[in-house]
């Protein structure tokens, strides 16, 4: 994996009011995905500005299931050259003997985010990070195309598969070849998981593993989930979604050639930005459900924090920048900025954030709702889960298992990594 770094001093302001000791240099990494990494360096120049310190980014990966690679071979090599570092929802369990502990440094500011995350973020009596930003997948459609063909968002995934076929095959006789009805993350790797996570539960298979540790992804409805999902490839779906993260889906629908969106909120900032060719012309709405008893909406959980390298050199001045990164104002202009989905609850009743961000209030409803993946249950062994049930689903995308046999399967992977009754 290549790394770049991108350095700029915050020594313009040495000497400012709260400046603290000066002269330390910290990297650290932020996210990959839309504007994440400008705004970062936006905030970090900011915060090396404060204080007199110098930031230095380094680049990551877009998949953060390259990310977490990346991450674990520094860690393995008790590299130094990491300080701060945004990490995914599910691995505070999966890299709890490499982060520091930021109670001895919160000065109990933890009482001001949702609490479920900072528990999320506690792992055996230690605060591996602070909630930074959260997620829920949502599903994004064209409000102008329903509109012409006379079509309300769908509620249920049947919805969905009729809509988009019948407006894709409409404005593709109407001159846009290129038009697909359904994209969504499908490559193999953890936004499958966040996917395929959605399309099991929302017709009642549940959670791949429950919250007492047992595997039960092999069931009907969940193999049912996946052969539906495997139904749209090709069809309402191009067969390159198979290699689809979350900015090659934004790239097609952006584009103006997807009738629905399976994405993070992120999406919609940059979908109605100046240079988009959609702008105005997106809608919003929760995922659909399946059919049928058990049958929900089911959105995946996901969301980043900020968290401090246990092999930093400069524990002190890292913590600092994590709390400031994490902080109401900044999180305040970050959500109003980027539209992103703020930690701290009080700023969903903020008039500022809610005026710039029209969906907020049926946004906050859907992350009350949304699901987890089983990271707490899994913990150390999240990834090695998260990667059976996510390529067990791309095979059944690709045509190469059913449902069905792939379940079968999956259980008894799951529970070879398992080893035992408990995890
Ligand atoms: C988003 C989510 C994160 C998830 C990832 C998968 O970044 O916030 O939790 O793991 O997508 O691609």
């Amino acid at each position: 994996m290549k790394m770049q770094k991108m350095v700029w001093m915050g020594a313009l302001a040495l000497g400012a009011a709260n400046a603290q000791a000066a002269g330390v240099t910290l990297t650290m990494s932020c996210g990959s995905v839309g504007q994440d990494h400008e705004y970062c360096k936006k905030i970090a120049a900011e915060w090396g500005a404060k204080t007199g310190n110098t930031l230095e980014l380094l680049n990551i990966p877009q998949s953060s299931s390259d990310t977490l690679g990346l991450f674990r071979q520094m860690f393995s090599a008790k590299s130094d050259k990491l300080d701060v570092m945004q990490i995914d929802v599910v691995w505070p369990g999966i890299l709890k003997d490499q982060l520091l502990d930021l109670k001895p440094y919160s000065q109990g500011v933890e009482k001001n985010f949702f609490p479920a995350m900072v528990v999320n973020n506690t792992v055996n009596g230690k605060l591996l990070a602070l909630p930074w930003v959260t997620d829920a997948g949502v599903l994004f459609y064209r409000k102008d195309l329903l509109a012409k063909y006379g079509e309300k968002p769908p509620t249920t995934w049947a919805e969905l598969t009729a809509t988009a076929k019948k407006v894709m095959e409409a404005e593709r006789k109407a001159g846009n070849a290129a038009m697909q009805g359904f994209v969504f993350q499908a490559k193999a790797y953890e936004g499958l998981s966040c996917s395929g996570l959605e399309w099991v539960a929302s017709m009642g298979g549940g959670s791949i593993i429950d919250s007492a540790g047992k595997t039960t992804i092999n069931n009907p409805q969940a193999a049912k989930a996946l052969d539906m999902a495997a139904s749209w490839i090709g069809t309402i779906a191009p067969t390159g979604v198979l290699n689809y993260a979350e900015e090659e889906a934004r790239g097609v629908f952006q584009n103006g050639n997807a009738v629905f969106m399976r994405n993070w909120p992120y999406a919609w900032a940059l979908g109605n930005g100046a240079d988009s060719g959609i702008k105005g012309k997106i809608g919003v709405a929760t995922m659909p459900r399946g059919e049928g008893a058990g049958s929900t909406s089911a959105s995946t959980l996901g969301g980043w924090q900020m968290a401090v390298s246990k092999y930093s050199k400069h524990p002190k001045e890292a913590a600092d920048l994590v709390l400031y990164m994490t902080s109401q104002p900044v999180q305040k202009e970050r959500s109003i900025t980027l539209l992103s989905n703020p930690t701290i609850p009080a700023l969903y009743q903020d008039k500022d954030i809610l005026a710039a961000n029209p969906f907020y209030g049926d946004l906050f409803e859907t992350l009350k709702v949304a699901i987890p993946r089983p990271a707490t249950a899994t913990g150390v062994k999240y990834n090695e889960v998260s990667a059976a049930f996510w390529n067990a689903t791309h095979e059944v995308l690709s045509g190469k298992a059913t449902g069905a046999e792939s379940v079968k399967k999956l259980e008894g992977k799951i529970d070879g990594i398992r080893r035992g009754p408990s995890w």
